[in-house]
């Protein structure tokens, strides 16, 4: 059958990885989460104090950048089936996912050099198609011709509601308030930068989700998959 590529875009914690993830796992096709790789930038600043009272050292990082010291790739992990992000042959892919990274990761991810490192590995990621990419602009910037353009959404309280309880089922300390004000402040960033705005393109299928079960999601999303293969 045809492989085509899949574009997953959407705010904060609207399920997307895990939809993508599940997607990717039952039509065997690569998953890629772009957020890991902004994530990963974000803990190598965190790690290397390029990141101090909220202010990023953007030389220090665009020099490591260029130096090639922020390596970072996807393993899968068989227990999973699912790929876990390594940040210099690290396994880092629980450490991305505490608040503190969440806290940074839309500030790196507004810087312009930032993008343009991570999109391009994205993009040769996805050469060989075969793949659901999850991110703010894989259908917009990333893969502007994707066969098949998702743009996930639901209400601040239900995407809070989710991740809270995700992080609480990991044993990852936080309160519904504070994941909640962490939701809403980086949909404001993502969607007011400069550099590739979280936004809808023109051609993708809108998925409100505030209100399907995942059983619902998925049957929906394979009947789209079906769709596009054959268009
Ligand atoms: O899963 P969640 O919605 O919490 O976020 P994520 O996908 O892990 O992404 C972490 C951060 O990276 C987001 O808050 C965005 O600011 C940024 N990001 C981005 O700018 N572009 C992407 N393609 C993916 C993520």
């Amino acid at each position: 059958m045809k492989k085509i590529t899949i574009a997953v875009d959407g705010y904060s914690a609207g399920g997307k990885s895990t939809m993508a993830k599940d997607l990717a796992k039952e039509i065997g096709y690569v998953y890629i989460d772009s957020g890991a790789m902004y994530r990963a930038v974000t803990l190598y600043c965190l790690q290397h104090g390029l990141l101090k009272n909220e202010k990023i050292d953007e030389e220090g990082l665009k020099a490591a950048l260029a130096n090639n010291a922020v390596r970072i790739t996807f393993h899968a992990n068989a227990a999973t089936g699912c790929p876990d992000t390594f940040l210099n042959e690290t396994n880092v892919e629980n450490a991305i996912r505490g608040m503190e990274v969440a806290d940074h990761a839309s500030a790196v991810a507004a810087l312009g050099f930032v993008r343009h490192a991570m999109v391009a590995a994205q993009q040769a990621m996805g050469r060989e198609k075969g793949v659901v990419m999850d991110g703010r602009d894989i259908g917009t910037v990333v893969f502007p011709d994707a066969e098949l353009k998702i743009f996930v959404t639901a209400s601040p309280e239900v995407r809070a509601r989710r991740r809270f309880n995700e992080l609480t089922a990991k044993g990852i300390a936080a309160s519904y308030e504070e994941v909640l004000t962490n939701v809403r402040k980086r949909d404001h960033v993502d969607s007011t930068r400069e550099e590739s705005p979280l936004r809808q393109a023109a051609d993708a299928l809108i998925l409100d989700n505030s209100e399907l079960s995942p059983a619902e999601q998925k049957e929906w999303l394979l009947a789209r998959v079906r769709e596009a293969v054959v268009r």
